[in-house]
């Protein structure tokens, strides 16, 4: 008689994505494969390429163990510990936020803002968490260097960590401070993801979000704009003539934003929108 046929990456895929469906989450089929990526240290496209890839036990309970945290509403970023972003790699912490699509948004409007990629930039991340946006941007410009702030000792270490693994290490400096208090003047451009949920919203935060990502990296105090009047008060003193800025902005915080800036001097160029079709960034200059 011939004995249960041996477990493969399609069938336990297949197995993964009825009880993915079964408890609720969307796109089942695609989830399951980065379950089994995760859980394996495979990328997607090789689960994707070997249905036949016999599992060991071992193999079988890593996925078990990969399933049962997602369905518990843990990011699979979060599992992994990594977490990509402009092509990038990118380490997470408990201090770190898990970086978002959305906010390559930023990286985009550099670019845009400033073609010739020889440029000797000197950049300030404000808000650096993993340091995505000011390592995605020294992965751009070869000859420019940056400054990442944060004000978690965590995050600042662990940027530092993720230019060392990007080979950036040599171009990035991190320093921990309440934004850039401690900065003198002298950058050409300055990026920022701040913190923008209003403190009442946190709660309605969706769990994956409320019980993974820091706290300090949401909370943007009672109306969500509190970090924006604070990094607004630094720029004209830390931009030098003809620098500018990009700055993420949450859903439906445009003019709100646009006005503080614009309080202390500031003028604002453009607003740019995500792929959702959602205004996102910010740009201006002094
Ligand atoms: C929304 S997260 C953005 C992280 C990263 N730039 C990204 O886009 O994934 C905001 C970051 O601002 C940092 N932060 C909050 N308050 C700060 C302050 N007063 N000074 C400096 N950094 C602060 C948080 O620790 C967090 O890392």
């Amino acid at each position: 008689m011939a004995g249960k046929p041996p477990s493969t990456i399609g069938s336990v895929l297949g197995a993964a994505a009825i009880e993915l469906m079964a408890a609720g989450l969307d796109e089942p089929r695609r989830r399951a494969r980065r379950v089994l990526a995760t859980a394996l240290d495979l990328s997607a496209t090789e689960i994707f390429a070997h249905p036949e890839r016999a599992l060991t036990a071992t193999d079988q309970e890593r996925i078990a163990a990969t399933l049962r945290r997602v369905i518990a509403g843990e990011p699979l970023s979060r599992i992994a510990g990594m977490r990509e972003f402009w092509g990038l790699e990118f380490v997470l912490s408990v201090d770190t936020l898990d970086p978002r699509p959305e906010t390559e948004t930023i990286i985009e409007e550099v670019l845009a803002r400033a073609p010739d990629r020889d440029t000797p930039h000197r950049f300030l991340d404000l808000g650096t968490g993993s340091g995505c946006l000011l390592l995605a941007l020294l992965s751009e410009f070869p000859r420019a260097s940056g400054v990442g702030v944060d004000i978690a000792l965590g995050a600042a270490r662990t940027a530092h960590h993720n230019a060392g693994r990007l080979g950036l290490g040599g171009r990035a400096s991190f320093v921990v401070d309440d934004w850039a208090r401690s900065l003198g003047a002298g950058f050409d451009a300055i990026v920022a993801n701040p913190p923008y949920i209003s403190t009442a919203a946190l709660a309605e935060l969706p769990p994956e979000v409320r019980n993974y990502d820091p706290k300090r990296a949401l909370d943007g105090g009672a109306d969500g704009l509190g970090a924006f009047r604070a990094i607004a008060a630094e720029l004209p003193r830390l931009l030098l003539p003809g620098g500018f800025f990009a700055i993420e902005i949450g859903a439906g915080q445009a003019a709100a934003v646009a006005a503080i800036l614009m309080q202390t001097g500031l003028r604002i160029d453009r607003f740019a929108s995500d792929l959702a079709g959602i205004v996102r960034c910010v740009v201006g200059r002094r």
